[in-house]
């Protein structure tokens, strides 16, 4: 088997910034009910841009960053819950944006653990000698699937996308990766529909929005449950313990989520690195935009191990231990 590592991280959020007291102006909300239950203060909404132009910003910072040819690429991964189109995927949108014309290109549906996901089967593909160097993104429009008629969602989400390139290495970047997924009573906790059942060789004309609903104490139950499960098996994985990891990266979807699970592994909220204050939930995308901010802000030094971690919809629920290949 090869060995695998991150070499270059990529991020990109719409410029529109949308503060709680600006929803406040569409539902009954205010921004000490949002701040306190959340922990989000703002997020970006797109002026238009669709999911495959945020996913080709974030990409071509990704491979500036890795400082590779477009044409090394040989496999593009875009987990994704809004994608711009059913077909063509946003991951062959972007491998057309980009100039990526070597590359293997698919999205999957993971919901927020669609990142953690991607990078599975990207880290899968390069081990196995499939492909050498793998995009990978995690990206979102959200606020056209929302429903901004619901306070109790509309509030949480964000748009962004967030990429990172892998590449077979020599030493071994991606220690250990964890992920499940648990379908029953799956759309009653989170959902959105996609088009309804209509042919003209049945009668009943099926009616159905396409909007997200979700269950907000049922998911934040799994969330507090889940996070602290999915750190503590990779963590067995490798052998290691919470105190020998310098960042955890969770799915930025709840403070008290956050709170909660470092209580539950009884370690400091601050190994948790924290942006939902700026961005909201964005889901697929919200892990790889921490782990691009941090990478630009010089946290991450060569040997740090970190550990990625996200839950949500389907349910799904993954987490990778990472060691920090980039000088
Ligand atoms: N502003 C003001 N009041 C509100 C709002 C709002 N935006 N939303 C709900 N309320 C009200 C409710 O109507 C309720 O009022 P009532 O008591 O008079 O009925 C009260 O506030 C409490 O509502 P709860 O739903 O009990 O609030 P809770 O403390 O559970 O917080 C929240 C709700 C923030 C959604 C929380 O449940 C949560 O974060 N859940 C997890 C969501 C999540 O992590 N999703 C991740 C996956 S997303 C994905 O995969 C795409």
């Amino acid at each position: 088997m090869n060995n695998v590592k991150i070499i270059g991280t990529g991020s990109y959020a719409p410029d529109r910034i949308i503060k709680n007291i600006d929803l406040s102006k569409i539902v009954d909300t205010n921004d000490e009910w949002i701040s306190t239950r959340t922990g989000i203060k703002e997020r970006r909404i797109t002026e238009g841009e669709n999911t495959s132009f945020l996913s080709t910003k974030a990409a071509l910072q990704a491979i500036k960053n890795a400082d590779i040819d477009p044409l090394d690429i040989d496999l593009i991964v875009v987990g994704t819950a809004s994608p711009d189109s059913f077909i063509p995927s946003t991951a062959c949108l972007v491998q057309a944006e980009i100039g990526a014309e070597n590359a293997t290109c698919f999205d999957i549906s993971a919901a927020c653990t669609g990142f953690v996901y991607a990078l599975n089967i990207g880290t899968q593909f390069i081990k196995t000698g499939q492909c050498k160097t793998a995009l990978v993104i995690g990206a979102e429009v959200l606020s056209k699937i929302v429903d901004w008629s619901d306070r109790s969602t509309c509030v949480l989400f964000g748009d962004g996308a967030g990429a990172a390139i892998l590449q077979k290495s020599e030493d071994n970047g991606i220690l250990s990766i964890y992920t499940g997924s648990d379908g029953r009573n799956a759309a009653k906790l989170l959902g959105c529909s996609a088009v309804p059942v209509n042919n003209p060789f049945i009668n009943t004309i099926n009616e159905q929005n396409s909007l997200v609903t979700m269950s907000g104490k049922d998911i934040f139950r799994f969330g507090t449950k889940i996070v602290p499960k999915c750190i503590e098996e990779v963590l067995k994985n490798q052998d290691c313990k919470v105190q020998d990891i310098k960042y955890i990266v969770p799915h930025q979807a709840n403070m008290r989520i956050i709170d909660s699970a470092a209580k539950r592994l009884d370690i400091d909220s601050n190994k948790f690195y924290i942006n939902l204050d700026k961005y909201g939930n964005t889901s697929a995308a919200s892990i790889p935009i921490a782990l691009d901010e941090m990478n630009k802000d010089g946290l991450l030094k060569k040997g740090d191990k970190i550990i990625l971690v996200g839950f949500g919809g389907g349910l799904t629920f993954g987490s990778a231990l990472i060691e920090w290949m980039i000088n």
